[in-house]
């Protein structure tokens, strides 16, 4: 899959592209990666890329011009890109949104925006809108690279052979089950003796349940929209009963 960067922090996107499973899905040419100075699509001496706000108030915003030319330029290669703005004012990212992106395989242009804003205009050549949360960034570098990464763990191979995501609780819209590995004991903390079992089903049944505990607890609000078949309903049920319990003998 392939994807273009277009922003005025060329090296510091570049760097993380080259780290951790992201660079070796590079080397291994399951993705294809290519970072844009915003500043070579300018004209003047400075290479400004800022300006002041038409109607007054604080802060810069980011031109149109050389935005517009830059998308513009990358796209006469004749690619079907997907041109994505990067906002607080976006569509939310999600597990969903990055496998759609997947499936779709469409290439992808990222545009990061920077400073108090960008240039409402800009809108003429962005096809989609996306923010990773209701917070505000400096800028939409790192929203780029979170979108990247959580795409690229889903294309096959990525993870290398003995990992999958698609095993992942998430996959299912619940949250993660808890991990262990050696030591068996630390600080008198024991593994749960099912994992030492060996017995497959029941390593799993208790891993789901922990998940949907884990979700329960922590975000009961993805329950909602989770895949749930009826044994995660009994689960539920088994859980919630057991919370019960133990409220009532602490008291
Ligand atoms: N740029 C600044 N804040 C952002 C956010 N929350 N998501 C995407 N891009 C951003």
């Amino acid at each position: 899959m392939r994807f273009d960067i277009l922003t005025i922090f060329p090296d510091f996107v570049e760097e993380y592209l080259k780290t951790g499973i992201v660079g070796r899905a590079v080397e291994r040419a399951l993705i294809e990666c290519r970072v844009h100075n915003l500043r070579d699509y300018t004209h003047d001496r400075h290479r400004q890329v800022d300006d002041y706000p038409y109607g007054g108030g604080a802060g810069m915003v980011m031109k149109v011009e050389p935005v517009v030319e830059a998308v513009e330029k990358i796209r006469a290669d004749g690619l079907d890109r997907n041109v994505i703005l990067l906002s607080p004012q976006g569509h939310p990212f999600s597990q969903q949104k990055a496998e759609k992106l997947r499936d779709e395989g469409r290439p992808l242009l990222f545009v990061c925006g920077r400073y108090e804003g960008i240039d409402e205009r800009v809108r003429c050549v962005v096809d989609e809108e996306i923010s990773i949360g209701d917070y505000v960034l400096t800028g939409g570098e790192l929203a780029a690279l979170v979108i990247i990464d959580g795409i690229v763990r889903l294309i096959p191979g990525a993870l290398g052979d003995e990992n999958s995501s698609t095993e992942e609780s998430f996959t299912w819209g619940i949250l993660d089950y808890p991990h262990y590995t050696r030591p068996r004991e630390f600080r008198g903390m024991e593994v749960p003796e099912v994992l030492l079992s060996g017995n497959h089903r029941e390593i799993w049944r208790w891993r789901r349940k922990q998940a949907l505990k884990n979700t329960l607890l922590k975000r009961p609000d993805l329950l909602e929209r989770a895949e749930l078949d009826e044994s995660d309903i009994k689960m539920l049920e088994e859980i919630k009963e057991e919370l019960e319990n133990a409220q009532d003998t602490s008291h």
